[in-house]
């Protein structure tokens, strides 16, 4: 009896763990750019050639991804690619891929150290210059999903002047400026690297301006309409949170809006990846886990805002916007 259990356990598990053979596919497609080179049919010693790459190593991962559909075979010994559409785009086409490589080579190996630190009591400390990149990259695939909510407080509160905290690429603020061109955007934004490529990717953009600089040393000469924080607050120590929400209320102009996109977690009903999201960022001496549903509508509360709602951004990870008013 008990040897059926355990062949059912194991059976389980595998099965469960089936999923990540995808994952774990697609990841060494889209690195390697593999998916480009199977678009036509091609010979796998050819690829190997032409990319440099292990042949035997690339043999066997052209037989699992047949395996699991992500190719196929196409006569004379050579592959294609089938099912396209459940595969990422290559690199720097704002592929979905991006998102692969960020759990791949981060999140992953984190939470693999969980053994290790709970038993010695340790923490990772996360490289904010290494990562820095990828988790701007990454952050971008909700901009779609966030913007309309953006948009209408800008059109509807006749939004004047936007202040983007942590603004990573400037993906919002791009978009955002392209459709209100009489409104003035200013990004800050920590990380020199990202600065750099915000600034080339905001060039020909007149109303706007990215600027180099630490959240906790900005001080602006004047309040804007609108001031946002996207995806930044588990960068925020817990004991901080509060008393930032309180300093951005004072960068509101009265009658403004203060604009926060986070995942949301820390109780039961929140999705199972945001509750990990909370395991990964609790790995990080220097990133914090992230905020609950109250905190958001306290710290508002403390500041003399208003709240006017949170808001959906994607059910699964448990991404929010909320939205507060500052009163005139
Ligand atoms: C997860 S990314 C989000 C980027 C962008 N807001 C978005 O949602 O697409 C967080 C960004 O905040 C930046 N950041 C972190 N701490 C900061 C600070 N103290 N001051 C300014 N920027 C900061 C990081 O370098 C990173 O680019």
């Amino acid at each position: 009896m008990i040897d059926v259990m355990k062949m059912f356990k194991a059976r389980m598990y595998m099965k469960r763990n089936e999923p990540f053979l995808y994952s774990w596919h697609a990841y060494v497609g889209y690195e390697l750019d593999l998916f480009k080179a199977f678009e036509r049919p091609m010979a796998k010693s050819d690829v190997a050639d032409a990319y440099g790459l292990d042949e035997k190593l690339l043999e066997q991962w052209v037989a699992v991804g047949v395996s699991i559909g992500h190719l196929k075979e196409a006569g004379r010994g050579r592959h294609k690619l089938a099912n396209t559409w459940k595969l990422p785009k290559p690199k720097g086409d704002n592929s979905s891929g991006v998102l692969l490589k960020e759990m791949m080579e981060l999140h992953i190996p984190t939470l693999l150290n969980y053994p290790e630190m709970m038993r010695n009591s340790n923490r990772l400390h996360f490289d904010e210059e290494k990562h820095a990149g990828t988790v701007a990259e990454t952050s971008r695939l909700l901009e779609v999903l966030a913007m309309p909510k953006m948009s209408k407080r800008i059109r509807e509160n006749d939004i004047r002047s936007v202040l983007d905290i942590g603004c990573g690429e400037a993906g919002y603020i791009k978009k955002l400026a392209g459709r209100f061109p009489e409104t003035r955007f200013t990004g800050i934004e920590i990380s020199e690297e990202v600065t750099e490529k915000a600034q080339q990717l905001t060039a020909e953009d007149e109303n706007i301006e990215i600027q180099n600089a630490d959240l906790w040393d900005y001080h602006p000469e004047q309040t804007f309409d609108m001031v946002m924080m996207n995806n930044v607050l588990h960068y925020i120590d817990l004991e901080k949170r509060e008393a930032l929400i309180y300093e951005l209320a004072g960068w509101v102009s009265p009658g403004g809006v203060l604009s926060i996109v986070t995942p949301i977690a820390g109780s039961s009903d929140d999705p199972p990846f945001a509750n990990v999201f909370n395991s990964f960022f609790s790995s990080f001496d220097n990133l914090y886990r992230l905020p609950t549903r109250e905190e958001l509508r306290d710290w508002g509360q403390a500041a003399g805002l208003e709240m006017l709602g949170i808001h959906t951004v994607i059910k699964e990870g448990g991404w929010y916007i909320a939205q507060y008013s500052k009163p005139q």
